[in-house]
């Protein structure tokens, strides 16, 4: 039967999160559009992208969201447009920013505020961090298999995710650059075990090598339908 390119049944926003360079954005190239870069930038702001796929006979799109691993940059700290506003609330400063960031990729909001700016920052961080949450679904929660600090903060992103989303949202913990053979520095037991301690699926994927990408986004949309 004739479907237009645009039809689904379901649509399923999944978030990716981790620290700074374990390889989110290239897990969202790789799944979206097949595509991979060895200098890729770091994220800023936020960006999503999508993807049908399907699983028992309807179609499932995928909406996937991707940030900055770094607060600081998710506070947008690097720039090129300045805006001036006086922004009343949250919710404006959302909006605003939301807008911003689909017009360029480096984008800042300067509110000039009632409030002291130390409180503004926080505001802002912690609006695009729920904005960020709100609706998923899904999560996948990167670590770099070559850094172990990326491993150990596994946790504190479980900590947030925890705090912003339902209890029955599907997790999948994922074991990136996989291809480092000679760099591992956690070893797949330690992943599994973390990931079976805190009820998480595991996977160890490659997005320069393409190893288990496909696979563990679809295992992610397959247990959330
Ligand atoms: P932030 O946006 O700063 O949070 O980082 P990120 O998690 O989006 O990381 P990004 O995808 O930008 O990748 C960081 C670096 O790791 C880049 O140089 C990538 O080329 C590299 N990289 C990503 N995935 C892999 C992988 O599977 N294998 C190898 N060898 N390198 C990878
Ligand atoms: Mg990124």
């Amino acid at each position: 039967a004739y479907r237009a390119e645009d039809d689904y049944d379901y649509l399923f926003k999944v978030v990716l999160i981790g620290d700074s360079g374990v390889g989110k954005s290239n897990l969202l190239s790789r799944f979206t559009r097949n595509e991979f870069s060895l200098e890729s930038k770091s994220t800023i702001g936020v960006e999503f992208a999508t993807r049908s796929v399907n699983v028992d006979s309807k179609v499932i799109k995928a909406q996937i969201w991707d940030t900055a691993g770094q607060e600081r940059s998710r506070c947008s700290v690097r720039f090129r447009i300045c805006f001036f506003k006086y922004v009343e609330s949250v919710m404006d400063l959302l909006a605003l920013n939301l807008v911003m960031s689909l017009l360029s990729k480096n984008f800042l909001i300067v509110t000039t505020l009632k409030l002291p700016q130390f409180h503004i920052t926080s505001c802002r961080y912690r609006a695009i961090t729920s904005a960020y949450y709100r609706g998923a679904v899904g999560v996948l929660l990167v670590y770099d298999v070559t850094r172990h600090a990326t491993f150990e903060n596994a946790e504190r992103w479980l900590r947030e995710l925890r705090d912003h989303t339902d209890p029955n949202i599907i997790v999948m913990l994922i074991g990136n650059k996989s291809d480092l053979r000679h760099l591992v520095a956690v070893n797949t037991e330690d992943g599994k075990a973390f990931a079976e301690k805190e009820s998480l699926y595991f996977m160890e994927t490659s997005a320069l090598e393409a190893i288990n990408v496909e696979n563990a986004f679809a295992e992610v949309l397959t247990q959330i339908y």
